[in-house]
């Protein structure tokens, strides 16, 4: 029966065109030759702006959550509005928020002086995250490239993909699904509350009524520069991991268990519910977290990306071509 051998290659080999059609064509090597210094120049200016401040390595890595959640990884949250849409900067998630957009431009500058029109700011971010990991002490992974930019960014698709602080555990592992990620990658994901700040509008009802779920001392400390009365003192800042808000580490999960999650969606993540055993156990051991977070990451990464010929090589990461 020669047909049959025949018949089943040929099913593995539409099998595999399936796959490579649904899954992104990204590829680790991919401005081997368009863009050798790529890694080398981003890195230099990702550094450089956190030797300035440590917390812009916390701002850039969410950048890139807020871009790969709106509409897929497509550089559209750095588009600044214009007269035919309004972006994404103002949308309820970034305006007041999100930051690090100079500094954005900067390694974009620095990217287009070593090859113009090559590398896009969807694929910069995607570097700029994770180096800023990396240099924060976290985990360093083969970033995937050859993502475009969009043409356009949608003010009413980062309200409604990217999910508030004030969403249950449910929630949160049906906005991940979503986007094709799991309740393990949620949990892994939210690691990086290991770095940064956050404002006190974001965690003013949880510190004040949430008594149930919160170490009362953290409470206390968090309520002497966040005022009960919305509207005064809504920026005032406070880090996500009390214990050290510039490393990369796995002290939010140690933080989690002990009832110190700042966020109201932190600590739904360890709260009696399906996550609390992923969440100890990346509190015992820093190392599966790591590992955890760099594939997380690589999965986020591939959210729907324009590739081929969709979209474009932006030369500016703030408007179109
Ligand atoms: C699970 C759902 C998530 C929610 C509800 C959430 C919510 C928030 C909120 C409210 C802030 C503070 C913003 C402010 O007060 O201005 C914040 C900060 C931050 N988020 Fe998330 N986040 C989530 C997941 C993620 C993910 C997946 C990442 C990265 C992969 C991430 C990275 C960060 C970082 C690094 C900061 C600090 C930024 C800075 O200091 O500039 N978050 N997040
Ligand atoms: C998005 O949210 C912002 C802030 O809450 C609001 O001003 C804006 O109207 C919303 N935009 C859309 C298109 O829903
Ligand atoms: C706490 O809950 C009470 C009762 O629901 C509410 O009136 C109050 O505004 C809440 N406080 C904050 C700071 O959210």
């Amino acid at each position: 029966m020669a047909s049959f051998p025949v018949s089943s290659s040929l099913t593995i080999c539409m099998l595999f065109l399936v796959i490579g059609s649904t899954s992104a064509q990204l590829s680790t090597n991919f401005y081997y030759h368009s863009c050798p210094n790529l890694f080398s120049t981003v890195k230099s200016t990702v550094q450089s702006a956190i030797s300035k401040e440590a917390r812009m390595g916390a701002s850039l890595l969410r950048l890139f959550f807020h871009d790969c959640f709106v509409n897929g990884c497509d550089g559209s949250v750095l588009l600044d509005d214009t007269s035919s849409f309004t972006g994404e900067k103002r949308a309820a998630p970034n305006f007041n928020s999100a930051r690090g957009f100079e500094v954005v431009d900067n390694i974009k500058s620095a990217v287009e002086r070593a090859c113009p029109g090559v590398v896009s700011c969807a694929d910069v971010l995607a570097i700029a995250a994770r180096d800023s990991v990396e240099i924060l002490g976290g985990p360093r992974w083969d970033v995937k490239l050859g993502r475009r930019d969009a043409r356009t960014a949608s003010q009413a698709a980062a309200n409604n993909s990217i999910p508030p602080p004030t969403t249950n555990l449910n929630a949160l592992i049906s906005r991940f699904s979503a986007v094709g990620l799991s309740s393990k990658d949620l949990v892994a994901l939210s690691g990086s509350h290991t770095i940064g700040l956050a404002r006190c509008t974001n965690f003013r009802a949880r510190i004040y009524n949430e008594t149930n779920n919160l170490d009362s001392s953290l409470a206390r400390t968090r309520q002497s520069n966040c005022p009960s009365v919305s509207g005064s003192g809504d920026n005032n800042l406070a880090p996500l991991d009390l214990q050290t808000p510039t490393n990369f580490d796995n002290n939010y999960f140690k933080n989690l268990v002990n009832r110190r999650g700042l966020l109201h969606s932190d600590q739904q993540l360890f709260n009696g519910g399906s996550t609390d055993s992923a969440v100890r156990a990346y509190s015992n051991n820093p190392g599966s977290f790591a590992s955890d977070f760099a594939a997380a990451m690589i999965k986020m990464g591939d959210i729907k990306p324009l590739t081929g010929s969709k979209g474009e090589i932006r030369k500016n990461c703030r408007r179109v071509n």
